[in-house]
């Protein structure tokens, strides 16, 4: 039972979603997890302008996945930043590349679920995730977003990121905040929660 989670992740809100969601399939037994970015296609001069060079530095050692280590996988967990209430570019190039896998339906009844990030509270992150799910439906991937039993995204004394299509966070006007304890718990709660399905699913 192998478990893929690959991002995108300028400046490093994602990776610190990911690395949670790892943690989280790491609690269901007899599931592996591999972790990787897709590749940048941005060049260095732009992200220099973006101030993304330390955190793209930060996540040196993560391998950069290829098309198909998605076909070897059980489940498949995408993050990627909202851009403009969408997935991000370098996401979007990746899955383009994936026309092999969608030809030799190599990832149908496999499971597919997806987290985000955003600037702002209202910033796109349910369109992100449902936008993105459209992909993985041509593929015919099966669902699975973070259920309510998540009991965290439905607090009221905090703002938080996390609803029902999945781990988000805010990252802020200028990017400063963290992800909070509650959506990192979000997180860890969609890694094992997929984990779980493909297992039940592979069965
Ligand atoms: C071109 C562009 C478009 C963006 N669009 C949005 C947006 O629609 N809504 C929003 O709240 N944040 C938006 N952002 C902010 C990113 O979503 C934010 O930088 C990201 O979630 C941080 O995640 P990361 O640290 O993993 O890169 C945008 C950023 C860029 C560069």
């Amino acid at each position: 039972m192998k478990v893929l989670i690959v991002y995108y992740s300028m400046y490093g809100h994602i990776y610190q979603l990911a690395q949670a969601i790892e943690n989280g399939v790491r609690q269901v037994k007899g599931v592996d997890v591999n972790l990787r970015r897709v590749p940048e296609t941005l060049p260095d001069a732009v992200l220099e302008k973006m101030g993304a060079i330390e955190t793209q530095k930060l996540q040196s050692q993560v391998p950069i996945c290829s098309v198909d280590e998605l076909g070897e996988a059980d489940a498949v967990i995408f993050g990627t930043p909202t851009r403009f209430g969408n997935m991000c570019g370098q996401m979007r190039q990746f899955l383009d590349g994936t026309g092999k896998l969608w030809m030799s339906g190599a990832l149908v009844g496999k499971v597919g679920s997806v987290f985000t990030s955003s600037n702002t509270q209202h910033g796109g992150q349910e369109s992100t995730i449902l936008s993105f799910h459209t992909t993985l439906l041509h593929h015919g991937m099966v669902i699975v977003g973070l259920p309510y039993a998540f009991q965290g995204q439905m607090t009221m004394d905090e703002i938080t990121g996390c609803s029902p299509y999945g781990a988000s966070t805010i990252a802020g006007g200028d990017g400063s905040r963290v992800p909070s304890e509650n959506e990192l718990a979000g997180a860890r709660f969609q890694g094992e929660h997929v984990a779980k399905i493909a297992k039940k699913l592979s069965a």
